[in-house]
């Protein structure tokens, strides 16, 4: 079997988001749209948690729109970026960070209002063990920035040229599509899904591209085609799942 990639060697990626996270870089689009949800359509926002969280960048987006104090418990699987996160936002008290796993949190059952999973869904494994635990751990809305399509896919960006004799790559990272009934059969009775568009920006994904496509390779690099946004080859239909839990 392949190794599972899920974040840890990605250096390059630890500056980026320790730089969003310290105001240094923007924003993320994803990050102001998962804090005008919640804004929107939570019932209350007094206790959120953040599975996947990277360095807790999201902490600042949340700030902005919602105004009122809140109290914020990030997790990570990779141990620097909860170091880093730890470091950044030492100053309050009302943000704490936890190595842990989003499949088992060790975390109370409802202890948080409201749950975010953003960009982190779609490369991993047992993702059915993942939304049960965001359930688990929630009071009443549930956010995942994952992505959603008509039919399940799971693909497998092989990270080495080694292929062992099964042909399974030697390292690899998951960028996983998965439908509404797969979603609505793990969420069953708890709850009602809703879906709604991720609001990209266009003009900042052709900026990037132009950036960066002499280094990753034309056809490598983020892109829009024809409206879509893709990730090499694969079309990526960015979505912001929301569940209600009753
Ligand atoms: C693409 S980053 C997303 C970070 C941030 N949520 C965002 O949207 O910018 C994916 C994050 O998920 C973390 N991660 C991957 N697998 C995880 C798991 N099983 N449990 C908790 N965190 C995980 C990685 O360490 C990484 O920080």
């Amino acid at each position: 079997m392949g190794k599972w990639n899920y974040w840890t060697e990605r250096s390059y990626y630890h500056a980026e988001l320790r730089d969003r996270a310290k105001g240094i870089k923007s924003e993320m689009e994803a990050a102001k749209q998962i804090s005008q949800l919640i804004f929107n359509k939570a019932k209350s926002y007094n206790s959120i948690l953040d599975a996947g969280c990277g360095t807790g960048h999201f902490i600042l987006s949340l700030e902005k729109k919602l105004k009122d104090d809140f109290k914020y418990l990030g997790v990570d699987i990779t141990e620097q970026h909860i170091i880093d996160a730890t470091e950044i936002f030492k100053e309050n008290k009302n943000f704490e960070f936890q190595l842990g796993d989003v499949r088992d949190l060790d975390v109370e059952d409802k202890s948080y209002e409201v749950s975010i999973c953003s960009n982190t869904i779609p490369h991993i494994p047992q993702i059915g063990k993942a939304i049960n635990e965001l359930i688990r751990v929630t009071k009443n809305d549930v956010f995942i920035r994952m992505l959603v399509g008509d039919e399940v896919l799971i693909t497998k960006k092989a990270l080495s040229d080694k292929f062992d004799e099964n042909g399974e790559p030697d390292s690899f990272m998951y960028i996983n599509i998965y439908d509404k009934n797969y979603l609505n059969n793990i969420i069953g009775d708890k709850g009602e899904l809703f879906i709604y568009d991720d609001e990209f920006d266009q003009d900042a994904i052709i900026k990037h591209y132009n950036e960066h496509k002499d280094i990753a390779g034309k056809n490598i690099a983020t892109r829009i085609v024809e409206g879509n946004q893709f990730k090499g080859y694969l079309m990526l239909p960015w979505k912001i799942v929301h569940i209600k839990l009753y």
